[in-house]
């Protein structure tokens, strides 16, 4: 079961001073996965952003990237790794403020976890993906198996490219393409 989102955002709001230097290198190990797996493109989603750890490297695949999250304390720490080519939003990731198919690739890198139902968040994955666009997910395997996530993707009518546990790392990753 996850906490209900307004108890999550109130301690993610009081633990984000600590994220960088408790959960730095642990990330970052994991975003291998997305410096291997995003080609060159237009504009990314980074959904649950956190404090931005990920935007240096999505700037450098992308000519926008857009970083939502719940937290808004999160999100303050996150302007402070932002360029004039990411932008923030503080919004919920199963109710997200873009038209259909806005984006050429959605990342959300140890979010799901957090969500009440990952199926729900998969379809809004689906809906704000423009078709060929890519979306590249990881949860915590104590939570989620690969399997899961590989069938959550099917449901919102993605293609499962790869989802396996990521060795020697706490995360379950799952690769899929929109086709239709
Ligand atoms: C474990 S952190 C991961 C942050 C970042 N992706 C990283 O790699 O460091 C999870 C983040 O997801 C955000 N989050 C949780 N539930 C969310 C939701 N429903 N919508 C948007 N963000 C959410 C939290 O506020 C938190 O910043």
């Amino acid at each position: 079961m996850s906490l209900p989102k307004p108890e999550l955002r109130r301690r993610y709001d009081l633990t984000a001073s600590a994220y960088d230097r408790r959960y730095e290198e642990i990330q970052k190990k994991k975003y291998n996965i997305v410096a291997e797996n995003l080609p060159r493109l237009r504009r990314v989603l980074d959904l649950g952003c956190g404090t931005g750890m990920l935007f240096r490297l999505l700037s450098e695949r992308a000519d926008f990237v857009v970083g939502i999250d719940l937290s808004r304390e999160m999100l303050r720490l996150a302007k402070l790794k932002a360029n004039e080519r990411v932008a923030l939003v503080q919004a919920d990731a199963d109710s997200l403020p873009f038209v259909d198919e806005s984006f050429d690739a959605v990342v959300s890198m140890t979010m799901l976890q957090n969500v009440p139902d990952p199926a729900v968040t998969l379809k809004e994955i689906a809906r704000v993906l423009r078709k060929g666009g890519l979306a590249i997910i990881t949860s915590l395997k104590h939570r989620h198996s690969a399997d899961q996530l590989m069938n959550w993707a099917t449901g919102a009518s993605l293609k499962p490219l790869k989802a396996w546990e990521i060795t020697d790392d706490e995360d379950v990753a799952c690769i899929a393409l929109k086709v239709r």
